[in-house]
């Protein structure tokens, strides 16, 4: 089965100018990028996606924090991108993440964290229906890399 997770680069991220540094670690890695867009989030849609935190203290203000800019939403596929990304982003607070991991690299502050990443196969499913349509993400293939896809 073709693994897929969806990664967002945060307001914090956009606004930093970190889209390149992020989209590359992905790409270096060695997973393909199959679907890519920016756009301003919906609210409705963040609070889909936040569901399960929405009666954490901290939800208003994750809400005002992931509304005030655009962010980029991508969907990564690979042999076990979903576990494999959430180690390359780090730990969700910055202060527990590791340097040479997005946050340990890019934040100090668990609430301008830069980066999301699903945290598991079904979270993935669920992200990546929540944030694009069937018809924004790309089927394709080349030489590069082949044998990694096809593990
Ligand atoms: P992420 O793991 O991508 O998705 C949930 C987000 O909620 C998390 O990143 C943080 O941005 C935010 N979050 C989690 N815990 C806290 C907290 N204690 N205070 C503020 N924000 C938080």
């Amino acid at each position: 089965v073709r693994e897929r997770t969806l990664v967002a680069v945060k307001p914090d991220g956009v606004q930093r100018r970190l889209v390149g540094q992020i989209t590359q670690r992905f790409e270096q890695r060695g997973f393909k990028l199959v679907g890519l867009k920016m756009l301003q989030a919906p609210e409705e849609q963040l609070s889909q996606h936040y569901h399960e935190l929405r009666r954490k203290p901290f939800y208003p203000s994750l809400l005002h924090y992931m509304t005030s800019g655009p962010i980029v939403v991508m969907v990564w596929e690979g042999y076990n991108v979903v576990r494999t990304s959430r180690i390359m982003i780090g730990d969700t607070n910055p202060v527990e993440a590791q340097a040479g991991t997005v946050r340990g690299d890019f934040s100090i502050h668990i609430s301008r964290n830069v980066v999301h990443a699903s945290d598991s196969v079904e979270g993935a499913q669920r992200e990546i229906e929540l944030w694009f349509h069937q018809k924004e993400l790309m089927d394709w293939a080349c030489c590069d890399h082949s044998s990694t896809y096809q593990i």
